[in-house]
């Protein structure tokens, strides 16, 4: 790991210790409470010939563990290396996304990323492509417990959330989900987190969180839930890096994962092409994908890009023989325009 990954963490460390504490036994209340309902066991139990989950460790909410700063060295190519969640789930930094990839596409998009080594799938029911990822984990070797999948629930689903996990668990065909998240804040926003809640405590859902969440929503949603979000999922990509939001969760103990980290279909191109992004990538004898991709995981970002092509998927998890330097951050941190590229 870089010294510039270092000093970030520790300053973040420093500057949010309070909070940190106070969050961490606002995390541990709720799971203390959970785990006597038998949460925890119970995620890991779902179905009486479901293996537990291989990302599971320990579950030790006291000490959640450092999702700001990760162990990158850790990794090879083909192999993310994990952090360790509030919730006391492990999760690879690094994995896929879906989003616009159509039946087959995302089926044969799954399944070459799960025989590159990825083991970290994101969809959600609005992508209408869950049952393809279910069934791509069910039919490939890789035993399912080594598999971190993550859906998320569309603001249409809030008022019938309870159902509408269910539902993802049905099309998927899998006993449990390992992250689920609320796609958008909307109406029922915070029925649907407690049906979220619920279904922590009973181990249809192993850790919950949100996306397109931000710092003020975040403060607001903590103070009525009963579990600290395990992760945010939000627009983050060099030209909106989202400087401010990112050390706001990670001082929440909360992990941040960027959509469109590449940019999104449309932009990628011009992202690739960015003079600095590419000059970057030549000093490193890299592409310019895995430099923005590397870039995000050094500031402790973990990233999903989408791909339907498997050379790319290949390519996007081998970023673990190669580091930026502090300069190099820096040059791709000065891109930031606050531009966002989508549209939520
Ligand atoms: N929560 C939300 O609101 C939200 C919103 C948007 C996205 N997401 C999630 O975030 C994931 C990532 O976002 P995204 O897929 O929209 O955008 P992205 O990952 O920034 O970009 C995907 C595009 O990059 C290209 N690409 C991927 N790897 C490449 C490489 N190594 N070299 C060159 N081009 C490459 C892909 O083309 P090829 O197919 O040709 O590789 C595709 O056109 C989504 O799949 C979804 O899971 C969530």
């Amino acid at each position: 790991m870089n010294q510039r990954n270092v000093s970030t963490a520790a300053s973040a460390r420093t500057a949010g210790s309070e909070g940190a504490r106070a969050l961490s036994r606002h995390a541990f209340l709720g799971l203390a409470g959970l785990t006597a309902a038998g949460v925890l066991a119970g995620c890991s139990s779902t179905g009486a010939s479901a293996p537990a989950p291989a990302v599971v460790s320990t579950a030790d909410p006291a000490s959640p563990g450092n999702v700001s700063s990760f162990d990158l060295a850790g990794g090879t190519n083909g192999r993310a290396p994990t952090i360790k969640l509030n919730s006391g789930y492990e999760m690879p930094v690094a994995g896929i996304g879906v989003l616009q990839l159509g039946a087959q596409e995302c089926y044969e998009s799954v399944t070459a990323a799960l025989d590159a080594g990825v083991r970290l799938v994101d969809t959600a029911y609005a992508y209408r492509n869950e049952a393809q990822v279910g069934q791509a984990i069910r039919d490939s070797p890789v035993p399912r417990e080594e598999v971190f999948v993550t859906t998320k629930l569309f603001p249409t689903q809030f008022a019938t959330a309870g159902t509408a996990i269910d539902g993802a668990l049905e099309r998927m065909g899998l006993d449990y989900i390992d992250l689920m998240l609320l796609h958008h804040p909307g109406s029922f926003d915070i029925d649907a987190y407690h049906a979220m809640e619920r279904a922590v405590a009973s181990g249809k859902v192993c850790s919950i969180g949100l996306s397109n969440w931000y710092n003020d929503e975040i403060d607001q949603l903590i103070e009525e839930v009963s579990i600290v979000p395990a992760l945010v999922q939000n627009e983050i990509h060099p030209l909106y890096s989202e400087p401010q939001v990112i050390p706001h969760m990670h001082d929440l103990g909360i992990a941040v994962e960027a959509w469109y980290p590449l940019g999104g279909r449309g932009h990628v191109d011009q992202m690739l092409a960015d003079q600095t992004v590419v000059g970057v990538a030549q000093e490193l004898g890299r592409t310019p994908a895995q430099t923005i991709l590397r870039w995000h995981l050094q500031r402790g970002v973990v990233a999903i890009p989408g791909s339907g092509n498997p050379d790319h998927i290949v390519e996007n998890i081998s970023l673990f023989d190669f580091e930026l330097s502090e300069t190099q951050m820096e040059a791709i941190d000065n891109l930031n325009r606050d531009e966002k590229l989508g549209s939520w």
